[in-house]
């Protein structure tokens, strides 16, 4: 009798266990009964997205949106009512008849509601895992037939799968629009839009009108303003183009990917993605990037270096048209004239110019671009519209080529109409005799550099057969470094005389040198013992001769000939910041502006080396002594002996071999081996102590504790000072 009891029982809960789990499977649709009211959620089916209704940050209102279901960190990337907002919790999502999805208020007011293209008989809503949110019949699941998709009303979020841009047949524009604040919803002062006009770009508006950024144009590969090339592996994404349609588009390579790009309520254009192990967002990349992505900010012709002080400048051959205003930008050294015939120069490591004013055809050849732009005489630049398999298509510009910025990327060359005097620049200007002589001088002198460089080729090929492994194996690596003889190197440093000698680097010590042509050099010599050494000096061959930046030092060349080996630097007439940070005298010459400028400068060459470089590089050694200042106190990061490269989507790894220096690494690498770029950000921040207190971190002392200098200005974490620090240059 019991036991029938209890096995009912059983029944009855199993009963109750399926009841629930079929409640959870129908759970991503709302239909005309099935209605949401404030605290329930609707969960897409495997449960990536959940909609419901929010609060954000500290306000009291009431948002209907969707969010991340499945991450700790609540990220809303979707709202409905983002205007109009509820006042308390007694809101209700529902279907109605003839296809409506619609938010009530407790008093029966229509607060929100999509708009229906055509009825429908059994309207239901539904959470897609996308985190699309769509208004279909019951029965139809295909994407042409909804009757409304939340995918084509953003709000400030990119979310994989989104067409962003336009439909020309409806005339329809998918656009984003920032938040006013972290706290409303509401639509901010930016937007971020594809302009159809000309060769369509992503801009960032401001207040509907004001261009505040440019992405540049699409050229088949990357949108010409992104200085981060190479295919990422972890999303395709590009822009769509034919007569009906103009979008944007992405796709995750690996569903696992959670990846998205918001419009912050101050205009920053931010891509992010969830990263497991760190259970936080990372910010992958960011428009604008610098003060050099700010629209115009160079004018016509300028050309905006963010290595350079001040920033804007021109492309060669151009000058200033006022040079206390570069607003005004830049005009022509000649003047063009298009009856007698121009020419057309190349130019390439920079943005693309602004593509509004521009004219394309995707079937053209670059011979065939060449002639349009020629024929027409408002036409001032052409380019291939897309670069890949050596070019194809033809892009046009009219008027002034305004918002160029200098890239470290060459990938795309632009030919600019140019005076045909231009041909031959300067010395046209001279006395015929002078320009013949020079002339004819620089033929001798390129007659002799190509003798010269025929010479030495022949001599590397020979030492590559007589020498060992390693010079082949550094080969291989197809450098392009400069090699210098070992007589040379051992003439400019007066066969590595003590007197010489500036100290010793990561593997091995530095002697000043000069060559015969009176330039001041570093070299730094491996020692024949260090075995280690040989690793280290590879990689810093490999990491540095691929890097360019005015923060970095700069590699002249190597001399590579058997057991010796060396690297050849730029001399650093200041030293290195140790050396007169913590000095008591020498430390009174570091004022605050040269502090600061040492910080910044620190932090954009740490910012090359994480995000804007073509290889993302982890320095792993970063410290005062390994800060070199030029003459006029600029920072320059060296020692490139441990650091390491990862793919685009890397952030970082583990190792078994700590390297790096106590006092500037990490907990996690020096507890767990945990290498990332947040090391580097780590040990940056105890420099920006160090610089700021004019202290070392380790060998600090303080009467009333026993801490090191970062245990005493323990109040922030440090990842908030480098924030606070970071946003500080971000906004200077
Ligand atoms: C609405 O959905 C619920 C389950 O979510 C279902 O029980 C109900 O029959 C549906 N109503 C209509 C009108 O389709
Ligand atoms: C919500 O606010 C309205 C007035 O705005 C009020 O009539 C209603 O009673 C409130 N409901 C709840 C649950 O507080
Ligand atoms: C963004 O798109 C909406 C909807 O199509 C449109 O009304 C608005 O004007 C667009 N924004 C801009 C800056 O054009
Ligand atoms: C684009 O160029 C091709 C080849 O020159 C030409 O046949 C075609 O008509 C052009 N299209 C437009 C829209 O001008
Ligand atoms: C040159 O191009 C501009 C812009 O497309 C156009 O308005 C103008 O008519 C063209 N001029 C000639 C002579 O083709």
């Amino acid at each position: 009798m019991k036991k029938s009891v209890k096995d009912t029982s059983f029944l009855f809960f199993l009963l109750l266990l399926l009841a629930f789990l079929l409640s959870i499977t129908a759970n991503d649709i709302l239909n005309t009964t099935h209605i949401l009211r404030d605290g329930d959620t609707l969960v897409s089916s495997e449960g990536t997205f959940a909609l419901g209704f929010f609060s954000p940050g500290n306000s009291d209102n009431r948002y209907v949106g969707i969010w991340y279901n499945k991450i700790p960190v609540f990220t809303v990337v979707w709202v409905a009512n983002r205007e109009i907002p509820l006042k308390n919790t007694s809101g209700v999502l529902k279907v109605i008849e003839p296809g409506l999805l619609v938010l009530f208020d407790n008093t029966g007011n229509i607060i929100w509601s999509t708009k229906a293209s055509r009825s429908s008989q059994i309207p239901v809503a539904q959470l897609l895992d996308s985190g699309n949110l769509v208004v279909k019949d019951s029965d139809d699941d295909r994407p042409e037939n909804y009757l409304w998709q939340s995918f084509e009303y953003p709000t400030d979020t990119y979310l994989p799968g989104m067409k962003f841009g336009w439909n020309f047949v409806t005339g329809k524009e998918t656009n984003f629009s920032s938040w006013k604040t972290d706290e409303n919803p509401a639509p901010g002062d930016y937007e971020f839009r594809v302009d159809p006009n000309g060769y369509p770009q992503l801009l960032i508006i401001r207040k509907g009108t004001i261009v505040q950024h440019r992405v540049g144009p699409w050229n088949g590969v990357r949108f010409s303003g992104t200085p981060n090339p190479g295919p990422d592996p972890s999303y395709r994404f590009g822009l769509f183009m034919n007569k009906n349609e103009v979008y944007f588009w992405e796709n995750p390579i690996s569903r696992s990917l959670i990846s998205r790009y918001r419009l912050s309520p101050n205009g920053l254009g931010q891509r992010w993605t969830w990263v497991d192990k760190n259970q936080d967002w990372i910010s992958y990349s960011s428009i604008p990037l610098d003060n050099c992505d700010t629209y115009k900010l160079c004018g016509a012709y300028g050309s905006c270096d963010v290595g350079n002080s001040p920033v804007c400048g021109c492309l060669s051959r151009f000058v200033p048209r006022d040079p206390e205003d570069w607003s005004k930008g830049c005009i022509r050294r000649d003047p063009l004239n298009c009856q007698k015939g121009d020419i057309f120069l190349k130019y390439s490591g920079i943005k693309m110019p602004d593509t509004r004013k521009s004219w394309f055809n995707k079937s053209m050849t670059l011979e065939e671009c060449k002639l349009a732009c020629l024929r027409n005489c408002s036409c001032t630049a052409y380019t291939n519209l897309d670069i890949r398999r050596g070019g194809s298509g033809c892009l046009l510009w009219f008027g002034d080529l305004i918002d160029i910025r200098r890239l470290y990327v060459e990938d795309q060359v632009i030919y600019i109409r140019m005076a045909a005097s231009e041909l031959d620049g300067e010395e046209r200007r001279g006395v015929i005799l002078i320009w013949s002589l020079s002339a004819s001088m620089g033929i001798i002198v390129l007659l002799g550099l190509s003798w010269i460089l025929h010479i030495r080729k022949t001599k590397k090929k020979k030492r590559k057969l007589k020498n060992g492994e390693r010079y082949i194996e550094l080969h291989n690596e197809e450098l392009e470094l400069p090699s210098f003889d070992f007589s040379t190197i051992s003439k400019a440093t007066n066969n590595f005389a003590i007197d010489n000698k500036l100290g010793e680097g990561g593997f091995g010590p530095v002697y000043k040198g000069i060559l015969e042509d009176g330039q001041e050099v570093a070299v730094k010599r491996l020692s024949k013992t260090s075995e280690q050494g040989i690793d280290e000096f590879k990689n810093e061959v490999v990491c540095i001769s691929k890097l360019q930046h005015r923060n970095l030092v700069k590699l002249l060349g190597c001399c590579i000939e058997k057991e010796k080996k060396m690297l050849v630097y730029e001399y650093m007439p200041n030293k290195s910041l140790d050396f007169i940070l913590f000095d008591e005298t020498k430390s009174r010459l570091l004022d605050w502006p040269k502090r600061f400028n040492i910080i910044n400068g620190i932090a954009r060459g740490l910012m090359y080396l994480h995000q804007d470089s073509r290889m993302r590089i982890i320095h792993r050694d970063l410290k005062a002594s390994n800060i070199l200042l030029d003459a006029d106190m600029n920072p320059r990061i060296s020692d490139f002996g441990m650091a390491r490269s990862f793919g685009g989507d890397e952030t970082g790894a583990k190792t078994r071999r700590i390297v790096g220096t106590y006092g500037y690494m990490s907990p996690e690498y020096v507890l767990g081996g945990a290498f990332s770029i947040k090391s580097d950000v780590y040990s940056f921040g105890v420099l920006v102590l160090e610089i700021v207190s004019g202290k070392r971190n380790w060998g600090f002392s303080h009467s009333d504790h026993h801490l090191n200098l970062l245990g005493h200005v323990n109040v922030l974490s440090y990842e908030k000072l480098l924030t606070l620090i970071f946003v500080e240059i971000m906004s200077s």
